[in-house]
């Protein structure tokens, strides 16, 4: 039934993608993504609020573009939202907004269960009353929901991955506030008949992502010279995909994945952390000219172990067999590639760094690191 669908789509029409979150990480880089394949057969809402994370620097070179455009809005804003699918014929909803980061969650859980539950609650609501159509929904239309695989729990040392099929077991607030809204959505699915699709990515890693994280810390701390802050024994595990391969495998289920389905993205690359931060100094030191003054003080001296994250999920890994047999997606960057891409980045970005580093994120890394 679908692939008749899809058939029929492909090639006839232009599509309107409401992108909410689209200011932070990953949502920037799949607006990128969609505006260089589909160019101006597409157009590209993005709805943000602009927190912390979000940062319309982000989206600079493509502010111009007649395909874009961009609305200041609260997902718990169900007018707000509301006019937005009033305004414009929306044709797929991708989800990206969301508080994101493990380390606020523990600090103040309430937002995460504003944006990511009641925000995601307001999404699906909105969409539902946009795209009825007699008893269904209007042709063609899908609500992508974003999710990670932190909502599966933890995984032993070895051996085990997490399947579309793996029981939900979160442990910190973000994981369990994503988990809250993945049920939301099966709900609406299960209730309605709505058409939505879940993704439950891994760690990704990539350009435009926010220096609270672990990897654009680490890069930016070494570059100026700072403690490598490693938590407990830096052996926990994550499982890295480069963000443009989260990109494309979006785009890939938006336009072949099944209605009602989840799929697991990710890339078959976990790593211990402490991997990763040696990894990123050796690679900083290769890149940087002999003579550059940072080589004196970038080296492992700089890493430095700090008290462990409250309830620390030990491994995560991804078995990603259901989107490569079903959809045709495979991971492209290997890890020394992109992590090479993304510290370029960094090296080409100091403005940006320096703006998104500047008041709050002063005083957030005093109170987390002190
Ligand atoms: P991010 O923190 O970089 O960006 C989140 C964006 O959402 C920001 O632009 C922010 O301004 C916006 N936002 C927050 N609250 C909002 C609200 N109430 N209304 C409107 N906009 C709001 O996050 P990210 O790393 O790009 O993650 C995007 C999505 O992908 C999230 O849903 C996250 O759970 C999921 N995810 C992330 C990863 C990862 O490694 N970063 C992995 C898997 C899944
Ligand atoms: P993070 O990038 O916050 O992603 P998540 O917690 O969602 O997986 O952290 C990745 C791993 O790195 C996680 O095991 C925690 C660890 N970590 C550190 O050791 N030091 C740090 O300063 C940060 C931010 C994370």
């Amino acid at each position: 039934m679908l692939t008749n669908d899809y058939v029929q789509m492909e090639g006839t029409d232009m599509k309107t993608y409401l992108v909410t979150g689209g200011a932070g990480f990953i949502g920037s880089n799949f607006i990128h993504y969609i505006l260089d394949k589909y160019g101006n057969n597409v157009r590209v809402i993005n709805v943000d609020l602009l927190t912390y994370a979000g940062n319309l620097g982000n989206l600079s070179d493509v502010e111009d573009r007649p395909e874009y455009s961009f609305v200041k809005a609260d997902i718990c804003d169900s007018d707000a939202i509301s006019a937005v699918f009033d305004k414009y014929d929306i044709d797929y909803v991708v989800h990206f907004a969301a508080e994101s980061h493990v380390d606020r969650s523990i600090r103040n859980p309430e937002v995460f269960a504003r944006t990511n539950v009641l925000g995601t609650l307001n999404m699906l609501n909105c969409a539902r009353n946009a795209w009825q159509d007699g008893d269904g929904f209007r042709k063609g239309v899908r609500f992508l929901h974003v999710s990670t695989d932190e909502v599966y729990g933890s995984l032993a040392d070895e051996g085990e991955y997490f399947y579309e099929t793996t029981p939900y077991d979160p442990h910190s607030p973000y994981s369990a506030s994503k988990a809250s809204s993945d049920f939301m959505v099966k709900a609406y699915v299960d209730t309605y008949g709505f058409p939505a699709v879940i993704t439950n990515c891994s760690n990704n890693y990539g350009p435009f992502q926010f220096p609270e994280k672990l990897i654009p810390l680490m890069i930016n701390n070494a570059l100026e010279g700072r403690k490598l802050p490693v938590y407990g024994d830096g052996k926990n595990v994550r499982d890295w995909l480069y963000v443009m391969d989260h990109a494309k495998a979006i785009d890939m289920v938006l336009e072949k994945g099944r209605i009602g389905e989840k799929y697991n993205i990710g890339g078959h690359n976990e790593k211990q952390n402490i991997e990763i931060v040696r990894i990123i100094i050796d690679t900083i030191k290769e890149m940087l000219p002999d003579d550059d003054k940072r080589q004196k003080y970038i080296n492992y001296d700089l890493i430095t172990y700090v008290e462990d994250r409250k309830g620390h999920d030990r491994r995560y890994a991804i078995a990603p067999d259901k989107i490569r047999s079903e959809i045709g997606w495979e991971p492209e960057t290997m890890f020394a590639e992109g992590i090479r891409l993304t510290i370029r980045w960094y090296f080409e970005h100091t403005e940006w760094m320096r703006q998104v580093t500047s008041g709050d994120y002063q005083k957030y890394y005093e109170e987390m690191y002190k």
